[in-house]
């Protein structure tokens, strides 16, 4: 069996960041038809261990996520789309995973660790939060997955739910799948700069450009990327490393022998930011307007949205009590059975 799953926490809506470090090869690999099956999964609760106090909008993100999914190419009928806080069977397995971690472990992962020093948790970090990891753990092996197609920042996750996985089997015999991630091969797509040319797109940073994004906000954000500070004139020479616009292409043309070309001529002098700019414009134009039209035919039937997720979630439910039942075998805890 060849089993994906994976999933975001609904915050916000997706941007360019998540499409090409994960949306992109979720799509790819769905339409492979390699795969037996595949669980995507909106993980509202995971959100709620930092957003305890703002549960609207998680609840609203939830609801967005879901149209980025369907407008990027997820199709409900090769893809088991659901709602990870209405599967309760995930926070039973959470509770037999955490016997089997330490807290100094738990502190010591590092996506845990740069999101406690960003959200300045130091000093009171929420139990539940710092916990999240053991709940993705089990999100994953729920479904027996065994391909975990995410962004580079989970790597983290991926390593401590393997040793989970490890520990729970060496107790209580070979009940869990240890799962692989998968990460798209073009680096440039696993750690998208944004339009600032900082490190990271990032809704905190406020420096995204969102696949709900208008034509013409997406124009004026390509506008105002960040290029070449040296380039000032066309005919100078101009710089294409840490430069956004050619990261982008990087990330996004098809046509690298294009993109080759152009950075050459740049580089040479003679090309304008302009220019480059109108062309990434296009790219990014022919990638995100079939994805508007699918978001807005989903977004005028909110109600088919709602039935997806229904019927995703019930189908997810039924996959995670087989393995939660199996795990309970394997613990003498079958009382009834
Ligand atoms: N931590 C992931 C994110 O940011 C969301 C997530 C929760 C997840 N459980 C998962 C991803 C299981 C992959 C597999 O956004």
């Amino acid at each position: 069996m060849k089993t994906i799953l994976t999933g975001d926490r609904p915050t916000g809506k997706l941007h360019l960041g998540h499409y090409v470090g994960s949306l992109r090869e979720r799509v790819l690999l769905q339409n492979s038809g390699e795969f037996d099956k595949i669980f995507i999964m909106i993980a509202d609760a995971q959100a709620l261990t930092d957003h305890a106090d703002n549960p609207a909008k998680v609840r609203e993100s939830v609801y967005n996520v879901a149209l980025d999914y369907l407008a990027v190419g997820l199709d409900p009928t090769k893809s088991t789309l659901f709602i990870q806080s209405q599967v309760a069977e995930l926070f039973e397995l959470t509770a037999y995973y955490l016997n089997v971690v330490t807290v100094s472990r738990l502190e010591r992962n590092p996506t845990v660790k740069t999101e406690i020093a960003q959200k300045g948790f130091e000093t009171s970090i929420p139990a539940g939060f710092l916990c999240y990891p053991v709940s993705q753990a089990a999100d994953i092996t729920a479904f027996d997955a065994n391909i975990v197609p995410v962004g580079e920042d989970q790597i983290p996750m991926l390593e401590q739910t393997r040793e989970i996985v490890r520990k729970i089997n060496d107790i209580y015999g070979e009940v869990l799948v240890a799962p692989e991630i998968y990460l798209p091969k073009n680096q440039v797509c696993r750690r998208l700069p944004g339009i600032d040319g900082k490190a990271k797109m990032s809704k905190t940073l406020g420096n995204c450009i969102y696949l709900s994004d208008s034509s013409a906000t997406v124009a004026a954000k390509v506008k105002d990327m960040y290029t070449d500070p040296l380039h000032i004139k066309v005919s100078d020479p101009g710089h294409v490393e840490g430069n956004v616009v050619f990261t982008y292409l990087d990330a996004f043309c098809a046509d690298k022998k294009v993109v080759a070309d152009m950075k050459e001529h740049y580089q040479r002098g003679g090309l304008g930011d302009v220019k480059v700019k109108k062309f990434l414009l296009e790219v990014l134009e022919e990638i995100l307007t079939p994805i508007r039209q699918r978001r807005a035919e989903y977004g005028a039937h909110p109600d088919e949205v709602l039935k997806i997720l229904r019927e995703g979630t019930e189908k997810a439910r039924e996959k995670a009590s087989e393995v939660l039942a199996r795990l309970k075998g394997a613990m003498k805890i079958n009382y009834f059975d």
